[in-house]
């Protein structure tokens, strides 16, 4: 059973509705293919996964409408996500598994696929949708990193840890916004490796705390972290070379407003427990 949890909610109804019933539709195919009752049980789930792709399908054109909408800037990045999965999902093709013999393991590691595309997907992309539009008043603020109190969460070593992450994040938000800097795009990229490193250390340490503590949400954070962490492992230093000013200025955008919204609303729950 595969849980939709607080940490997946966008706080739009709509999608949330729609990430739910994907959810379902998962949970539904792990019940059949769990059965050891069932006559034709393969049939059956592939009849609950076509019923799960055409959704998702649907889904994403919801979802894109919605990001064209409110003028996301994520909305090229996730349509290209989308596309990829559609590729992906088509390939597999698995309402034509000739090999009968392991058919049962062929819809098990589709259906893992799945689960593990929705969870990271849900959680590094869809959850930031709506909430770039107060970061453009962040480009206009004297100094946005500043780790006000808001961000604190009570726990000494993680509120440490965000603060230098902070820090890191201010050193590269400096340099995109410096003109005068003559190899400014090798030492952004310098600072972005930085960021890489520290971040996973910090999700490191901090997930070592929520086990000593036995935290419940221990699991959904793990898989916003890996999200994250595959989100910087993919950034494009290509397009940071070609001295792509309106990419960096999102991507600091991106960075910040994930830290900030995965602290305010994840980590910051770490102290009470819940
Ligand atoms: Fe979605
Ligand atoms: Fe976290
Ligand atoms: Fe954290």
């Amino acid at each position: 059973m595969y849980r939709f949890t607080e940490e997946c909610l966008t706080g739009i109804e709509k999608i949330d509705d729609e990430h739910e019933r994907l959810f379902e539709l998962i949970n539904q195919t792990e019940d059949l293919l769990k059965n050891e009752m069932l006559e034709d049980k393969y049939n059956q789930v592939r009849a609950v996964l076509k019923e799960l792709g055409d959704y998702a399908v649907t889904h994403f054109a919801n979802e894109e409408a919605y990001m064209a909408a409110i003028n996301d800037p994520e909305l090229e990045y996730q349509k290209k996500q989308h596309m990829d999965f559609r590729e992906k999902l088509y390939k597999m093709d698995f309402y034509n598994i000739e090999d009968l013999e392991n058919q049962h393991e062929a819809l098990d590691n589709l259906l893992r696929f799945l689960v593990r595309w929705l969870y990271q997907h849900i959680l590094s992309s869809d959850i930031m949708i709506g909430k770039m539009p107060p970061l453009k008043e962040w480009r206009e603020m004297a100094d946005p990193c500043a780790f006000t109190d808001e961000y604190r969460t009570g726990v000494a070593l993680i509120d440490a840890e965000h603060e230098t992450l902070f820090e890191i994040v201010r050193e590269a938000n400096d340099l995109v916004k410096e003109e005068f800097v003559h190899d400014k795009f090798d030492r952004i990229v310098e600072v972005l490796a930085k960021l890489k490193q520290y971040t996973e250390e910090h999700f490191q340490d901090e997930e070592e705390y929520m086990e000593s503590i036995g935290y419940p949400g221990l699991e959904a954070q793990k898989m916003a972290h890996q999200a994250f962490v595959a989100k910087l492992e993919e950034l494009d230093l290509e397009q940071i070379d070609k001295n792509q000013q309106e990419y960096l200025e999102e991507l600091m955008e991106f960075l910040f407003g994930w830290l900030s919204n995965h602290i305010l609303r994840s980590d910051k729950l770490i102290e009470a427990g819940v």
